[in-house]
């Protein structure tokens, strides 16, 4: 029943790779939404795929939320990439501390023996202060890390849940359901065809940043995420998706 199962799951990792045109797709067993320990084997699968593919000294860029935040907990020594820097993608979005980027970063950047530098910023911000902010040397500092990150790693919400879970002002939670945005990754909100509805103002990783050069890793699961998953790779920004089979199935199915 195992070897089936395992099987099965291979079989769906080649149809999800198809039909979001992707490099490499891995996919867990179980339903994230379902048992919490699903998401923790995502981090653990995104853990193992980085000791291959980072090599010493490079740096990674990071985001928040709770699937990162797996991805912190299951962190480990990387044999494969010593001295590396770990760096939070953008600036604050609004999260609570355990899912914000910078406390994930510090974790990770800790269990992996490697250094981490953090970005100070509030947010949301005006445009004023973000042109003042980002002139700051401390901070252009870490930008500069940030935009020539090797790799990548991030998640992706649902659009509404990270709206209101991000204490979103209540014009914007509106520009996001009139644009009936379904997908969010890195503080942009997309729509059912990938088009970006509404962007939080935010020092850091910009999605035009996400260029070839780089190693781009989402990790993203639950049937809720199998839409918003769908919507972001319509673009096409990620080369890679960890994910479990409760999203796999219901995006092969439903989007
Ligand atoms: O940008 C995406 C969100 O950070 C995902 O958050 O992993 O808690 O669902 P989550």
């Amino acid at each position: 029943a195992f070897i089936k199962e395992v099987s099965g799951v291979r079989v769906l990792e080649n149809q999800l790779k198809d039909k979001l045109k992707l490099d490499y797709v891995l996919i867990v067993p179980g339903d994230s939404d379902e048992l919490d320990w699903v998401k923790q084997e995502m981090g653990k699968a995104c853990v193992h795929y980085l000791n291959g593919v980072l090599h010493s000294g490079q740096t990674v860029a990071i985001t928040g939320g709770s699937t990162m935040a797996a991805v912190a907990k299951m962190m480990k020594p990387l044999p494969e990439a010593e001295h590396c820097l770990f760096v939070p993608a953008r600036g604050g979005l609004g999260e609570r501390v355990e899912n914000q980027a910078n406390t994930i970063c510090a974790e990770m950047a800790n269990k992996a023996r490697g250094e981490y530098r953090l970005l100070y910023v509030p947010d949301p911000l005006s445009e004023e202060s973000y042109h003042i902010i980002t002139e700051e040397p401390s901070v252009r500092e870490v930008l500069d890390y940030i935009k020539s990150a090797e790799v990548v790693i991030h998640g992706i919400g649902e659009a509404l849940t990270m709206a209101e879970r991000r204490k979103t002002p209540q014009e914007q939670i509106e520009k996001i359901a009139d644009g009936h945005a379904v997908g969010e990754a890195f503080g942009y909100y997309f729509d059912q065809q990938g088009e970006i509805v509404h962007k939080v103002r935010t020092v850091g990783l910009q999605l035009e940043d996400l260029s070839s050069s780089k190693h781009v890793i989402a990790v993203a699961g639950g049937k809720s995420k199998a839409q918003a998953i769908a919507s972001y790779f319509k673009p096409g920004q990620s080369n890679v998706l960890i994910t479990d089979e409760g999203a796999a199935q219901q995006l092969l199915r439903d989007t």
